[in-house]
């Protein structure tokens, strides 16, 4: 028993937190261009110019007021401008990647690097071919790449000027961008995911109070997801017809949704909240078809989206290969009214009184990936692939440059532990990719600080730092236990 001889080990990445270089070679700015950093209890903040010249600035969800447009604003600091200077240092990276004993590396291509507007006919030669010497690079390691196409960073210029996903003229753009990645890279990629966490423009919805939703915001929301599943689906097409080899699969955010009480209205929201949150994206993108639940959750809020008899056939034609997904977290689902709730990435339930919680709010939960993976691999019975799960987490460096992260190890052995067992009772998990196996800009808030990495990146939230790498004590926890494949653990 235990995991497959040939399991991918590795660690996972987003080209926007990690590579920098925002402005450099002909790339495009992103929204993540014009997102401000922010802190633990302070949010990052999208800025523009209004119509008069005038700074502002919105938070996530928000809309720009009329006439105004987005823009880098000079007494700001943007984190992803410069990320860890992946772009510059990537040989490095995979060399420590491959000291650690990585089979596997997931990363992304950022769209507006290849399409610097997401319009042009033609790619940015020197985008191209970035990503192929790092491919390149990978591969003399003997380390499998792992490819996310979209990892939110829709070029800007879509965003401003197409009304970003919800018009559904982005899928033929979409088309053009993926069949580039998939004609170019062949032979070099095998493995690729389309949308990261897809289903998180879902989750979103109603996980703050700072945003009053109407109805129009559903619809918006649902006809975005409509859009990228057909996007999707003609993407895998194009991969498999390009190259039968290319494993092509989705990406979704894996929560694991408990009832709070035995009340049986807690355990159908229960239900419900997997449904929505987990189920209708994994569903149409596995089975190729929308679940009969689907009319239940449009009708909630009115929508009505526009789906064509095309759309239905592209959808069915274009299945994935794998479910990928992320863990970090599990979370609680109650009619009650509860004063204790607790927000972690892109979910909010009241706190669990038998697990602990991150300095971010984020639960730690090890048995939440197993109940997820079993549960998964029951509904799907497709191959599985963890590609993100990590602890987000302060570290102190000692005076001799040591870090010594135990709280980070345990993280790592135990959900390894409860992934084995998960496998051990028969699920098809192929890979396990750590997310930010090195330091990288933090997604929900913008933050160095919050650092899940292995290797320790000497760069810091003021924008300070020289970039230089360094091994943590995880580092070599890490290794140990990809040397044992996973038998390693105490
Ligand atoms: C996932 C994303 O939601 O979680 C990553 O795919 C992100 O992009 C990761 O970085 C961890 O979240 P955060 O907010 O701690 O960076």
């Amino acid at each position: 028993m235990g995991l497959p001889k040939n399991f991918f080990w590795g660690g996972a990445t987003a080209a926007n937190q990690c590579e920098g270089a925002w402005n450099v070679d002909g790339r495009g700015p992103a929204l993540t261009d014009v997102t401000t950093g922010g802190t633990a209890t302070s949010p990052r903040y999208i800025t523009y110019v209004d119509e008069n010249g005038n700074p502002g600035k919105i938070r996530s969800g928000e809309k720009l007021p009329k006439g105004a447009r987005y823009a880098v604003l000079e007494d700001c600091l943007y984190p992803n401008h410069d990320g860890i200077d992946f772009y510059h240092h990537y040989k490095e990276d995979i060399a420590l990647f491959a000291e650690m004993g990585f089979t596997m590396f997931r990363m992304s291509i950022s769209w507006s690097r290849l399409y610097p507007t997401g319009t042009e006919l033609e790619p940015n030669k020197a985008g191209v071919e970035f990503y192929r010497s790092v491919f390149e690079e990978l591969r003399k390691h003997n380390i499998e790449p792992l490819v996310t196409i979209w990892h939110f960073d829709t070029p800007l210029y879509l965003v401003e000027h197409y009304g970003d996903w919800k018009n559904r003229e982005l899928i033929d753009l979409f088309e053009r961008y993926a069949r580039t990645v998939f004609t170019e890279y062949k032979g070099l990629v095998k493995y690729w995911l389309t949308f990261n966490e897809i289903n998180n423009t879902i989750n979103f919805l109603g996980k703050e109070d700072y945003i009053t939703l109407t109805d129009q915001d559903y619809q918006d929301a649902y006809q975005h997801l409509h859009n990228q599943f057909v996007a999707s689906a003609r993407a895998v097409k194009i991969g498999h017809a390009i190259d039968p080899e290319n494993m092509i699969g989705c990406m979704i955010c894996g929560i694991t949704y408990y009832p709070l009480t035995p009340d049986p209205a807690d355990i159908l929201e229960n239900r419900h909240t997997w449904e929505k949150g987990i189920f209708y994206c994994g569903d149409v993108q596995c089975k190729g078809k929308y679940p009969t639940y689907a009319k239940r959750l449009w009708a909630e809020h009115n929508v009505h989206l526009d789906i064509t008899e095309q759309d239905l056939k592209e959808l069915a034609e274009g299945t994935v290969d794998m479910y990928t997904f992320s863990y970090y977290m599990s979370t609680t689902v109650t009619t009650h009214q509860v004063k204790d709730t607790v927000s972690g990435n892109f979910s909010r339930g009241a706190r669990n009184p038998y697990l602990q919680y991150s300095d971010w709010g984020w639960a730690y939960d090890p048995c939440g990936l197993q109940y997820y993976l079993e549960m998964i691999y029951d509904r799907y019975e497709k191959p599985l692939f963890v590609v993100e799960n990590g602890l987000g987490a302060y570290d102190t460096v000692e005076d001799d440059g040591s870090i010594h992260d135990q709280y980070r190890i345990d993280y790592l052995k135990s959900h390894v532990k409860t992934m084995i067992q998960a496998v051990d009772n028969g699920v098809d998990l192929r890979g396990y990719t750590w997310w930010g196996p090195i330091d990288l800009v933090s997604a929900g808030t913008g933050e160095m600080r919050k650092r899940y990495g292995f290797i320790y990146v000497n760069k810091h939230d003021d924008g300070t730092g020289d970039n230089a790498r360094s091994r943590k004590d995880s580092f070599y926890a890490y290794q140990k236990i990809i040397a044992s494949n996973g038998e390693d653990l105490d």
